[in-house]
C-alpha cells in the first residue's frame, strides 16, 4: 500500500529549473507558467530575483534579492495532475556556483534562449553543467515578437554551440512585427499569435493545418507559404524528436515563443508535463539510490543564511531522492552521524511559505539550521550515505584572508568556515603558514563575506590580492611523486573543506612544468563534492 502511494506520487512530479543567460527571459517565463498553474493570480505576482545592474556594488540590495529568492527557491504548482517544482536559480553570474548546485537537485531543465542574442555565456556554461550530468533539456527560444535572427541560423548556432541534437518541436510563422504564431509540427495544430502580457489569452486559435483560410486570412498568404516551405526543410534538416534520447540529454525539442506575450507557453507547458522525466535514479558513492525505495534519503544543495541579526537563521534546502519525509521523524545525518528533527520544514510557493506534514521524491523541503548543515550533506534513515554532487569549479579570483582583529582570531576561523560551508565561496588552506585562502567566481562574495563575517561572527578582516589565478585539484597515481611534488610546491599546495590537495598556479604555463616534471599527477579544473569519498583521491 505504501509503495504503492509512493510510486504514485513519484509519477506524479516533475522538477526541474528554468536557466539563461541574465535578461534572456527566465522571471518572464517563469511567471507565465505559475500563472497558467494556477499558483499565482496577476502578473507582476513574481518578484525578479535578479540584481539590477545599477546596484552590483550594493550587497545589501543583493541580500535583499537574495531573501526575495528564498521565498521563490521553489515554485510549485499542478498542471494536468501533474506537480510541477520549478526550482530557481539566481540570475547574476557572481552566484553561477548557486545555479550550478541547484541543477543538482533537479530532473530536468528549460533553457530560455533570446532569439535576439542567440548563445551567450551563461547558455554555454549552464549547458555545460548539463551535459555533465545528462540533464535532459527543452529550449525556449524567447522574444520571437522582436526582429531576430533567421530560425535555421540560430539553431544551427544552438546545435554547435551548445553540443546538443536540435529537434524543433513547433516552427514560428514569421518574427518579428511580422510573428503571426507557432506551429506544432507534432500535432500539427497552429497558435496564432495574439499578444497579451497580463493574462493567459484565451482566445488563442488552434485549427488543423496550415492551409486552412482563417489562418491564411491572419497571416497572409505569402507568410503561409513560406512557412509551409521551412516546415518542409525542418523534417529534411533536423532529426524527428526522440524520447529516449531527449531523456538521456542528447536531444533537446525546441519551442519558438514569447513569454511576455504570454505566446508559446502553453505549447510549452502540455509538452513538459507530457516527456519530461519524473525523479528518478540518483548516484550516490558506492550505490544508486532509486527514487521508489521506502527509506528517506536527500541531499543538501542550497544554504539560504539570513542577515537580519533579530533572525540569524538558516534554511537548508533539502531534495528528496528516495522514500518520504515526514514532520518530526528522527533522521540520521551523514556527516556528523547523529539524528536530527525537525519540527517545522516548509515548503516555498510562490511568496508563500507553509509547514508541511510529509514530502516525496522530487520534492524540496526547507530546513531550519543552526550551524548542522553544509553543502552536500545527507539525511537518511540510519545508512551511512553521500551523493554524488556536482564539482567546485576552479575559482577565478583569489585573495588570501587577512585577520584585522587578533583577539577574534577562532571568531574569524570558525566564521570563513561556516560561510564556505554554505557555499558561498571556497576555502583553501595553505599549511605553510596556516593561510587561508577565499576563491570565489565574483568579486561581489568579498564583500559579502567582509560584512557577514563582522555582523555575524564579530571577525574583520581584509583581503589581500595574490598573485594566483587558478585552483586545480591535484590526484596522483604515485605516493612519492606527490610528496615530492607537495614539498617543492609546499608554498602553493593548498587543502580544500574535505583536505582534498590544491595546486594553486599563477597560470597555466606552471601547470603544464608541473606535468611534465611530475608526471603521475593530474591537475582537475573541477573537484566532485564527494567523489573524493570514493575516488582513491590521495590525502595528506
Ligand atoms: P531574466 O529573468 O532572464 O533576467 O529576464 P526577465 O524575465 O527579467 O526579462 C528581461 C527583459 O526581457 C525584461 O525587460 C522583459 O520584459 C523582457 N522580455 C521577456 N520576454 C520577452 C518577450 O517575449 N519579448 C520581449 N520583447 N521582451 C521580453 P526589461 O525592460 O529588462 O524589464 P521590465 O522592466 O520589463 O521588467
Amino acid at each position: 500500500m505504501y509503495f504503492m502511494s509512493l510510486q504514485s506520487e513519484i509519477n506524479k512530479r516533475r522538477t526541474f529549473a528554468i536557466i539563461s543567460h541574465p535578461d534572456a527571459g527566465k522571471t518572464t517565463l517563469t511567471e507565465k507558467l505559475l500563472l497558467m498553474g494556477g499558483a499565482i493570480q496577476t502578473a507582476g505576482a513574481v518578484k525578479s530575483n535578479k540584481i539590477r545592474k545599477t546596484t552590483t556594488s550594493d550587497f545589501m540590495e543583493i541580500e535583499r534579492q537574495r531573501g526575495i529568492s528564498v521565498s521563490t527557491s521553489v515554485m510549485a504548482f499542478e498542471y494536468k495532475d501533474i506537480r510541477v517544482n520549478i526550482l530557481d536559480t539566481p540570475g547574476h553570474k557572481d552566484f553561477a556556483e548557486d545555479t550550478y548546485r541547484t541543477l543538482t537537485a533537479v530532473d530536468s531543465v528549460i533553457l530560455v534562449v533570446d532569439s535576439v542574442k542567440g548563445v551567450e555565456e551563461q547558455t554555454r556554461k549552464l549547458m555545460e553543467v548539463c551535459r555533465m550530468r545528462h540533464t535532459p533539456v527543452m529550449i525556449f527560444l524567447n522574444k520571437m515578437d522582436r526582429e531576430g535572427r533567421d530560425a535555421f541560423d540560430l539553431i544551427d548556432e544552438l546545435e554547435k554551440e551548445l553540443n546538443i541534437a536540435v529537434s524543433p518541436y513547433t516552427w514560428p510563422i514569421g518574427s518579428g512585427s511580422k510573428f503571426k504564431g507557432v506551429y506544432n509540427i507534432y500535432n500539427k495544430s497552429v497558435s496564432l499569435f495574439l499578444p497579451d502580457k497580463t493574462n493567459i489569452p484565451e482566445d488563442i486559435i488552434e485549427t488543423d493545418n496550415l492551409d486552412s483560410q482563417s489562418i491564411i486570412d491572419f497571416a497572409g498568404a505569402d507568410l503561409i507559404a513560406k512557412t509551409k516551405e521551412e516546415v518542409g526543410f525542418v523534417g529534411d534538416f533536423f532529426e524527428n524528436f526522440n524520447l529516449n534520447l531527449y531523456r538521456e540529454g542528447y536531444m533537446a525539442p525546441l519551442f519558438f515563443g514569447s513569454a511576455l506575450n504570454n505566446f508559446g507557453v502553453k505549447e510549452l507547458l502540455d509538452t513538459f508535463v507530457e516527456i519530461a522525466p519524473p525523479p528518478g535514479k540518483v548516484e550516490a558513492s558506492g550505490r544508486v539510490v532509486e527514487p521508489n525505495e521506502e527509506q528517506l534519503t536527500g541531499f543538501i544543495f542550497k544554504i539560504h543564511a539570513n542577515l537580519d541579526p533579530n533572525h540569524r537563521d538558516r534554511i537548508a534546502f533539502m531534495r528528496i531522492c528516495s522514500g518520504k519525509f515526514e514532520r518530526n521523524k528522527f533522521y540520521h545525518h551523514s556527516r556528523l552521524a547523529k539524528k536530527v528533527r525537525f519540527s517545522s520544514p516548509t515548503s516555498f510557493m510562490a511568496n508563500a511559505k507553509s509547514v508541511i506534514d510529509e514530502a516525496w521524491p522530487g520534492d524540496v523541503v526547507g530546513l531550519y539550521d543552526n550551524g548542522d548543515f553544509t553543502i552536500g550533506d545527507t539525511l537518511t534513515e540510519g545508512e551511512s550515505l553521500m551523493f554524488k554532487g556536482i564539482p567546485s569549479f576552479s575559482p577565478e579570483i583569489l585573495r588570501e584572508v587577512i585577520n584585522m582583529d587578533p583577539f577574534r582570531s577562532k571568531q574569524l576561523d570558525k566564521g570563513v568556515r561556516q560561510l564556505a560551508g554554505e557555499g558561498l565561496a571556497q576555502l583553501f588552506i595553505v599549511p605553510a603558514g596556516n593561510k587561508k585562502i577565499i576563491g570565489t567566481v565574483g568579486e561581489l562574495q568579498y564583500d559579502v563575506i567582509k560584512f557577514r563575517l563582522e555582523h555575524e561572527y564579530g571577525a574583520k578582516c581584509n583581503f589581500a590580492s595574490l598573485s594566483y589565478t587558478k585552483a586545480c585539484w591535484v590526484t596522483t597515481t604515485d605516493k612519492k611523486e606527490m610528496e615530492k611534488f607537495m614539498l617543492r610546491k609546499s608554498g602553493s599546495v593548498a587543502f580544500d573543506k574535505d583536505d582534498n590537495p590544491v595546486f594553486l598556479a599563477e597560470g597555466d604555463w606552471i601547470i603544464k612544468v608541473m606535468k611534465d616534471t611530475y608526471p603521475s599527477l593530474t591537475f582537475h579544473n573541477t573537484s566532485d563534492f564527494k567523489l573524493h569519498l570514493n575516488s582513491g583521491v590521495e590525502k595528506n
